[in-house]
């Protein structure tokens, strides 16, 4: 058995979102999901979502692709979780490019990065919300 694991906020969860929980996914059996907890998204990327953590935790849960889900809660966990769930390969987005290179020294997963789907993601959803506001006051 095959077990990946992948971190994120996925938050408004968009087809960006699936595309890499997919991809990922298919490079084994089994996928974990290690959520940013509110907490860690506030004090560690300075992000506020707009689902709170249990939300985005019962959206990715209802996903078939995603068949764990546990909370990140720190930049170091890293090598402990893929320890404690055996895991082989650890997947980000391409715009975490050579950031998690380390782990696999640490530990024996390899490191894998996809490319991300392109335009699509939760600022670019939050910002275009916020035109479509101008452009309806405006009218
Ligand atoms: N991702 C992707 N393609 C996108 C958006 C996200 O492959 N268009 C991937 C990211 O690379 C990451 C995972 O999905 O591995 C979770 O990304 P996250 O940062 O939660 O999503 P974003 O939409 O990028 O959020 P933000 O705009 O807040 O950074």
């Amino acid at each position: 058995m095959k077990r990946i694991i992948t971190y994120g906020t996925f938050d408004m969860l968009h087809y960006g979102h699936i595309n890499l929980l997919k991809r990922a996914r298919e490079m084994g059996d089994y996928l974990v999901v290690a959520l940013s907890t509110d907490e860690f998204n506030w004090n560690s990327k300075q992000k506020k979502t707009y689902f709170s953590f249990e939300k985005r935790k019962q959206l990715l849960e209802s996903i078939r692709y995603v068949d764990l889900v546990i909370p990140e809660e720190s930049w170091e966990q890293k090598a402990t979780d893929v320890d404690k769930y055996d895991i082989d390969t650890l997947v980000m987005g391409d715009d975490w490019e050579g950031k998690f290179d380390d782990i696999s020294e640490k530990t024996n997963a390899e490191v894998v990065y996809l490319k991300r789907t392109p335009e699509i993601s939760t600022t670019r959803i939050k910002q275009d919300l916020k035109t479509f506001n101008v452009v309806k006051d405006n009218k």
